[in-house]
């Protein structure tokens, strides 16, 4: 089980790199390989990070700097900076608290929460604890009443948006969770799904009893006209979470998509994808005149923020990240990580002469 949060250990993490490595201590060996793991040889994972590293700012200077304001408007909502909190499973494998931990922190950040299905926190419990808005990030099952239930509990608990993932039919080949034969602990149930009898993972193999869950339950016939059917059974805006090209995205914006998310699922999914910095500047050409396009994967600094907004994308989703601070912490270690990053951002804007997110422009990037 993980262990209780510790807050006065954040002092020793200057930066969420240093979080990892506070998080990997107090996590069980499972539950760190199955959060810090990619597909296959993990090099999408590492991609992710370096594409990142790669891009080269070219600041501007002699720009008066003296008061600087990181908030920006996101389908209605007034973010009081560009990052948000990533749709990730199980945080009871984080910490006791789990989600309800991380959507205190959210709100306290002031910021969004995007609630996965996989929580180990039913969302009407997560959504009643959160001191901000909640998005529900949706994976549609088989079963489309049981997915047409989620969408209606989702709705009907408050959450705010829904984010459909796209690029996982089936669950990538983490081979650190095969080896692992990664399952729940006893007692840790998928809560959202307990009411249609689709809670449990299968016990402990010689595999990923996740991946088993996906094969079984989660339907593989996904299509852009099921982008429009869920868009036609809620009120909420849909975005389409895991686009890579600039033509799915338009395609998804076509079929009724509300916004769209450049991921590559943080590299767990297709291995030697590409990583999302290197493909942004494609999708915010295709459909950023029309939607809001956000984007996910490696985040670890404020200057890779900053990046992703000079290339067109309106926030970040921060995960690891945002785990790493909940397993070195709880609630405090999340609030944590989002800080370190809007500190990071801060200063970043500050040296790139860019008192305002809208003075983030595309020359600030050389690449
Ligand atoms: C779940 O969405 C996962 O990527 O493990």
């Amino acid at each position: 089980m993980a262990k209780e949060p510790d807050s006065r250990r954040l002092d020793e993490a200057l930066n969420i790199f240093d979080l990892e490595r506070l998080a990997s201590e107090s996590l069980t060996k499972m539950a760190y390989d199955y959060y810090r793991s990619g597909a296959h040889d993990e090099l999408t994972l590492r991609e992710n990070r370096r594409a990142w590293e790669r891009i080269a700012l070219r600041h501007r200077v002699l720009v008066d700097v003296s008061t600087r304001d990181a908030s920006t408007e996101l389908l209605g909502h007034r973010l009081t900076m560009p990052i948000m909190v990533a749709p990730t499973a199980f945080h009871g494998l984080a910490c006791e608290a789990g989600e309800l931990a991380t959507a205190r922190a959210a709100g306290r950040a002031r910021t969004i929460m995007i609630l996965s299905t996989l929580s180990t926190t039913a969302v009407e419990e997560v959504v009643a604890t959160a001191a901000g808005p909640v998005w529900f990030q949706l994976y549609v099952y088989k079963d489309r009443e049981v997915t047409r239930g989620l969408v209606q509990r989702a709705e009907a608990a408050g959450c705010e948006a829904l984010v459909v993932t796209v690029d996982a039919p089936l669950l990538g080949v983490r081979e650190r969770d095969v080896r692992n034969g990664f399952g729940l602990p006893e007692g840790m149930r998928v809560q959202n799904l307990l009411p249609a009898g689709m809670g449990e993972l299968p016990p402990r193999a010689r595999e990923s009893g996740l991946a088993t869950y996906f094969f079984e339950l989660v339907d593989t016939s996904l299509s852009f006209a099921d982008i429009g059917w869920l868009a036609s059974i809620t009120k909420l805006p849909v975005l389409v979470k895991g686009v890579v090209r600039g033509d799915d995205a338009r395609r998804a914006v076509d079929s009724g998509a509300a916004g769209i998310v450049v991921s590559n699922h943080g590299g767990r999914q297709l291995d030697t994808s590409v990583a999302t910095a290197d493909v942004l500047a494609e999708v915010v050409a295709a459909v950023a005149a029309d939607v809001p396009v956000l984007v996910d994967g490696g985040v670890r600094r404020g200057t890779d923020v900053l990046k992703a907004v000079a290339l067109g994308a309106r926030a970040v989703l921060v995960g690891r990240a945002v785990l790493w601070g909940l397993a070195a912490a709880g609630e405090d270690g999340a609030l944590h990580a989002l800080e370190l990053l809007r500190q990071e951002l801060d200063v970043a804007m500050a040296l790139c002469g860019c008192p305002t997110i809208a003075d983030i422009t595309a020359d600030l990037v050389a690449r």
